[in-house]
């Protein structure tokens, strides 16, 4: 299985994931905010595009679905509130295409429609849940409680070997917020040079869960640094995920 990320260069830095079956051409598009971007890709390497699939329902994940479709003919797998869908998904369902096996996951938080999966186990492609370094906001249609639950029950259970693409580009930022909220941390700077010497080069990183618990603060709840931070040393780690988000919102 092969993946690539697409970078969009708009002002929310939306990132297009396609990932193929190398050995059937077959492939999959995740939320094509960009059609022509996508078209491209899947024309310049002979690719056969099977499936187009949307995280969530916000506007910049679902902008290309249909001229995407028009394209190529794709179907369209998506979740409730986008129209003129060719299946909605549900948890747990199944998909498979050539030897990648998909399996979807209801994971509420970002909006109460999100969802998340994983291909071959071990790629988990987290619409706007997960990010590097950071989480989604909620304030367009979300829940914070929900969201923090959803990270207990789903992405905590993770392997730290499952490798992340989320739906944006974020990484720099939330770096420099995550710095501010635990300084002395190192694996947090290790990644910063990281993101500072790939700025610009459309250079995806692929972390890992494990990597992400070494750095992202909604990770890191019983870190002590970001409890003080947050002032709230007593506080449950809840009450701290939900510091950090409302910290990460006036940031
Ligand atoms: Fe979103």
């Amino acid at each position: 299985m092969q993946i690539q990320t697409l970078f969009c260069h708009n002002s929310l830095r939306n990132l297009i994931h396609i990932f193929y079956d190398e050995s059937t051409n077959e492939a999959i598009c995740v939320d094509p905010f960009d059609a022509d971007q996508a078209y491209d890709f899947v024309q310049k390497n002979k690719l056969q595009l099977k499936y187009i699939i949307n995280t969530h329902e916000h506007f910049d994940h679902i902008r290309g679905n249909q001229s995407l479709k028009e394209k190529t003919g794709a179907q369209i797998y998506s979740v409730n509130g986008v129209r003129n869908i060719d299946k909605k998904i549900l948890d747990q369902q199944e998909l498979i295409l050539g030897n990648i096996k998909i399996q979807f996951f209801h994971t509420p938080g970002h909006t109460l429609n999100h969802i998340s999966f994983l291909a071959n186990d071990e790629n988990l492609f987290c619409g706007d849940m997960l990010f590097n370094a950071g989480v989604g906001r909620c304030s367009n249609g979300g829940d914070v409680t929900t969201m923090y639950h959803t990270f207990q029950s789903f992405f905590a259970k993770l392997p730290g070997s499952t490798k992340i693409y989320p739906g944006h580009d974020y990484i720099e930022n939330n770096l420099n917020f995550a710095k501010q909220r635990e300084p002395s941390n190192k694996s947090l700077d290790l990644m910063l040079g990281q993101a500072k010497s790939l700025r610009g080069k459309d250079q995806f990183i692929v972390t890992s869960m494990q990597q992400e618990r070494s750095y992202n603060p909604f990770l890191r709840l019983d870190s002590k640094e970001i409890q003080e931070r947050c002032q709230s040393i007593d506080a449950t780690p809840e009450e701290t995920f939900k510091c950090l988000r409302r910290l990460r919102d006036e940031w």
